[in-house]
């Protein structure tokens, strides 16, 4: 693997995880070239790269992964040493509401970059998966890189089958990548139709908290932060052709995160003691919702040293402030498209 001095495309960059990873590597490497691509759908948002446009070593592309011709032109016109990618359709609820993009991005858009990698013999290639290809786990257990493969939705589904297209791109042309999966993130930037920030913002605005089921599913969470340092970690010193699970041993049921965040928002804003928890309401659950996820990374932290740096109640409370002081980030995105989607999804439930 090539260390300094080399270029980086990043795909899926002005969306959570990939503006953070592009900040990371921006104050991480500082002789390599970073090219952000993001498509600006509805999840992929500019302000979320703010103050990066100064940088020169940095450089953005609106394109769409599945405009091969785009792509190729960009391919052409840069000498990539290291493609990851994180563009991805990203949401159960949408994937459940409509599996087509789902299959068609994810796929599809991972394909035309596999073929471009492979053309242009990128050094390596980094695909950005998650644990929920390997299905639903029960109450003990934790999901290794050996797991079986059991995707339960679109979303998973379609992850699971760009993760084959990747394994299949190593086995049969020899291109060198790396596929990382993980747990659940949360952190700055994150788009508020996923848990924690949703949470976040119903409480502030005394809106309903739509707990599903009967809030007991299990998910693994990890900061952002840390998962882009795991993915670093498997870019700079993973093994071709291998898979790395990245998790923190961070288990918690869905109710128990919703009245932390309650009690947090309810303590930093001033609000009478139990007035968010009082928000709790049990909604019709998700179909197909998966029970439990745990991730075993030992693999990554043997192989490479990597370890998580947050602890859950200092990443909770940092998130919980990053909500309350970029109010204005947030209004703009629930003031859009998000609002039909809110009324759809949640309106029936
Ligand atoms: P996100 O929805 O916040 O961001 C996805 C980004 O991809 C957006 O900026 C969007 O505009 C862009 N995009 C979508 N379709 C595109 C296309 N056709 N061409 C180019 N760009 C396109 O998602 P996220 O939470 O940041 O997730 C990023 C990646 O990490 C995804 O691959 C996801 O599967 C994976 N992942 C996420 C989590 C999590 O907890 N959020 C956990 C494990 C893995
Ligand atoms: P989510 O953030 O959508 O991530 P994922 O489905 O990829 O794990 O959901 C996390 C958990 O929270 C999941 O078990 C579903 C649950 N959930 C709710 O109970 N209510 C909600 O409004 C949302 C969005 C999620």
């Amino acid at each position: 693997m090539a260390g300094t001095g080399e270029s980086i495309l990043v795909t899926g960059a002005a969306g959570f995880i990939g503006s953070n990873h592009v900040q990371y590597l921006c104050e991480s490497r500082p002789d390599a070239r970073i090219v952000a691509l993001d498509a600006l759908t509805y999840a992929g948002n500019m302000e979320n790269l703010a103050g990066l446009e100064e940088n020169n070593r940095f450089r953005f592309v609106k394109a769409d992964i599945r405009n091969a011709d785009a792509l190729t032109a960009l391919f052409e016109e840069e000498s990539f040493s290291l493609v990851v990618h994180f563009a991805a359709e990203s949401h159960v609820d949408r994937s459940i509401m409509g599996p087509e993009v789902f299959v068609d991005v994810n796929v599809r858009g991972t394909l035309v970059l596999l073929e471009l990698a492979r053309k242009h013999k990128i050094a390596r290639f980094c695909q950005i998966g998650t644990d929920e290809v390997y299905g639903s786990l029960g109450p003990e257990g934790r999901f290794t890189e050996q797991s079986p493969i059991q995707p339960n939705s679109p979303y998973s589904a379609s992850k699971a089958a760009a993760d084959h297209l990747v394994r299949a791109y190593h086995h049969t042309f020899g291109l060198d990548t790396v596929i990382t999966r993980c747990s659940n993130n949360y952190g700055p930037y994150q788009f508020p139709e996923k848990l924690i920030p949703l949470m976040i913002l119903n409480c502030v605005e005394g809106k309903p908290l739509p707990v599903y089921g009967d809030g007991k599913n299990v998910r693994d969470w990890i900061h952002v932060r840390d998962h882009c340092t795991a993915v670093d970690a498997a870019c700079r010193k993973g093994r071709a052709g291998e898979v790395y699970n990245i998790g923190s041993d961070n288990e918690w049921a869905n109710i128990d995160i919703v009245k932390r965040i309650a009690s947090l928002v309810e303590s930093k804003t001033g609000k009478p003691r139990g007035a968010c928890e009082a928000l709790i309401s049990y909604v019709t659950d998700r179909p197909g919702h998966d029970r439990r996820y745990a991730m075993d990374s030992l693999k990554l932290r043997h192989e490479t040293g990597w370890m998580p740096a947050y602890d859950f109640d200092r990443g909770l409370a940092d998130t919980v402030d990053w909500y309350l002081v970029n109010e204005s980030w947030w209004r703009r995105i629930i003031s859009g498209e998000y609002r039909d989607y809110y009324d759809k999804w949640y309106g029936d439930r």
